[in-house]
């Protein structure tokens, strides 16, 4: 077993993905890409351009843009920021504007293909932790991790819900609430790489455990797989 290794996080929306994958990045010095941030950056460059609203999506004019789509991640004050060319989306991203667009964007197969190509090329050499939907099943579907990490959908809104209290961006609970019901749901049903548990994914459910104790849970699976 190769020392610096693949691993994949999938899950719903707002389960603590991303925390996780972050957090064990940080301890293995391993990268960290959040892919959810990718297919939200897409949304919002479509978005700009006038091709992409809650009420209608213009895939002609999406093709005709896509080329134009470079996303690049950039450490900015040890924060991994997403950029669209040389401006910084990282805040904008997290907007309800784009959140109530992504699904759907997410759904393109072009789009897809265009960035699982990125993302492989990022973990090409290993030592990355990528979380998403796909990864596991279409991005890196060798890998020597794989989790699917679940948790409560009340837990989830109320997680959601703080983190964007916490960023100043007003929205209800209940309107938090509809819209992650509604991403599972398009995240699940698409056609195109739906999140789905793979075979050889493992579960955490971290409805009831502390971020530490999560990310203990990772670090001795990595140890177990990582022993000579
Ligand atoms: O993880 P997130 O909530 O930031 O993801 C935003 C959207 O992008 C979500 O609706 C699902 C989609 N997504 C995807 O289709 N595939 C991925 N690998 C990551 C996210």
């Amino acid at each position: 077993m190769k020392q610096r290794i693949t691993i994949a996080i999938d899950g719903f929306s707002a389960c603590g993905k991303s925390t996780l994958a972050k957090a064990v990045a940080a301890q293995l010095g391993y990268s960290f890409i959040d892919s959810g941030a990718m297919y939200r950056g897409a949304a919002l460059f479509f978005y700009r351009k006038g091709f992409v609203s809650e009420e209608h999506m213009d895939l002609k004019g999406i093709y005709s843009v896509i080329d134009q789509l470079t996303l690049s991640f950039r450490l900015i004050d040890d924060k991994n920021c997403l950029f669209l060319n040389d401006e910084n989306i990282d805040e904008e991203i997290r907007q309800a504007h784009v959140a109530a667009i992504v699904s759907k964007v997410a759904t393109i197969k072009a789009v897809r293909v265009q960035l699982v190509k990125q993302q492989q090329e990022m973990g090409r050499l290993g030592g990355i932790v990528m979380d998403g939907r796909d990864i596991g099943s279409v991005v890196f579907p060798n890998a020597e991790l794989k989790l699917f990490v679940t948790a409560n959908v009340d837990i989830r809104v109320k997680r959601r819900f703080d983190e964007l209290k916490e960023k100043g961006i007003p929205q209800t609970m209940d309107e938090v609430k509809e819209n992650l019901i509604q991403r599972d749901h398009v995240d699940s049903t698409r056609t195109e790489s739906p999140l789905v548990k793979v075979d050889d994914a493992l579960v955490l459910d971290n409805s009831f455990l502390s971020k530490d104790q999560q990310l203990n849970k990772v670090l001795n699976l990595v140890s177990e797989l990582i022993k000579p």
